[in-house]
């Protein structure tokens, strides 16, 4: 068992990461309070089951797996599904499952009655290395992935590694894109361990990208300035992303968009393999044009300058301010 601690003022909170975690909740959750599970029709029964023999579920909002449901429509019913179980200012929402459901739950609590509290217990790689960690909450509009969002700290985050045994392996990859992302931003324990041929089990994986997250996200709560090297490859990434409709997973986007930044640097034959080991893609098939339609649209645009972000050598990152355009020629 591993707890990383996350002193964020006046919203502090634990990050738990335990094999068979899930069957113990009610050690990390109070058991005095009410709480609601949402998730998604993917997610194995024997969890809810698990939490539900715990502590005191008052229902349960199933939605549909994968991006789409990170959507204006789909907050809205989650709203009204909680008014319809007559959920008041203290319940507690449970976001149980991948990234989606983290993102969406997450948006929901931050409005739902001006805001209550929720916990996430991420089931992927992906949300248990990533975006499950730093408050990030977010649906997707029509022209742009987590288009509206919010900052929304959770109570707790509970992470089994055993819910992996069921993950596709496709999205195992695809969370090991942002771990490898970590690594490289950070260029000391997890990147030379990924490198190396030992065997490194996934907890530590886990722990040490966390790690890595938890003290940038520290400095930087708000993603005003340092925090957004944890963007890098993302800027392409997220076109690629939305120019496929989602197909291309968000590990798989940034992955092209790692690669693609990285160009005359000297890792990118180091992080080629990286990506070749987990099955991750380097290359896209649209037009310039295509992708450069999202880009016009990033969050971090200001007086037609974008934020690019590189990483110079393993953990020495660099954010720079650069005119939109300059973005094509890496693409
Ligand atoms: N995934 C980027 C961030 O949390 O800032």
């Amino acid at each position: 068992m591993k707890i990383i601690n996350v002193p964020i003022k006046n919203n502090e909170y634990q990050i738990n990461i335990g094999k068979g975690l899930i069957k113990g909740v009610s050690k990390y959750l109070d058991t005095k309070r009410n709480y609601i599970i949402i998730t998604d029709s993917n997610i194995p029964k024997e969890y809810i089951a698990d939490i539900s023999s715990k502590i005191n579920i008052k229902g349960t909002v199933v939605f549909p797996p994968g991006e789409s449901t990170k959507s204006f429509e789909n907050a809205e019913k989650g709203v009204n599904e909680l008014h319809k179980l007559q959920a008041n200012k203290d319940i507690v929402l449970i976001a149980l499952g991948g990234g989606v459901i983290g993102d969406l739950t997450g948006f929901i609590a931050s409005i739902y009655l001006r805001g209550v509290d929720f916990v996430q217990i991420p089931t992927s790689l992906l949300a248990q290395v990533d975006s499950s960690i730093g408050g990030k909450v977010a649906i997707n509009t029509q022209y742009m992935k987590n288009g509206v969002g919010n900052f929304k700290q959770p109570l707790c985050v509970l992470i089994d590694p055993n819910t992996l045994e069921t993950l596709p392996k496709r999205h195992y990859n695809n969370g090991m894109g942002e771990v490898i992302k970590h690594a490289l931003i950070d260029g000391k324990e997890l990147y030379k361990g990924l490198i190396g041929n030992e065997y490194y089990p996934i907890e530590e994986i886990i722990y040490q990208s966390i790690l890595i997250k938890r003290e940038i996200v520290l400095k930087d709560v708000f993603d005003n300035n340092i925090r957004n090297i944890l963007n890098f490859g993302h800027t392409i990434g997220h076109a690629i992303e939305q120019q496929s409709n989602y197909e291309i997973l968000h590990g798989e986007a940034i992955s092209i968009g790692m690669y693609l930044m990285s160009k005359n640097t000297s890792y990118r034959d180091t992080l080629e393999l990286l990506l070749n080991k987990f099955s991750l893609p380097k290359s896209y098939d649209y037009s310039v044009d295509s992708l450069m339609k999202f880009i016009v649209l990033d969050k971090k645009i200001v007086n037609n300058q974008i934020n690019k972000i590189t990483i110079k050598e393993p953990g020495n990152p660099l954010i720079e301010r650069v005119k939109i355009g300059s973005i094509k020629e890496y693409l």
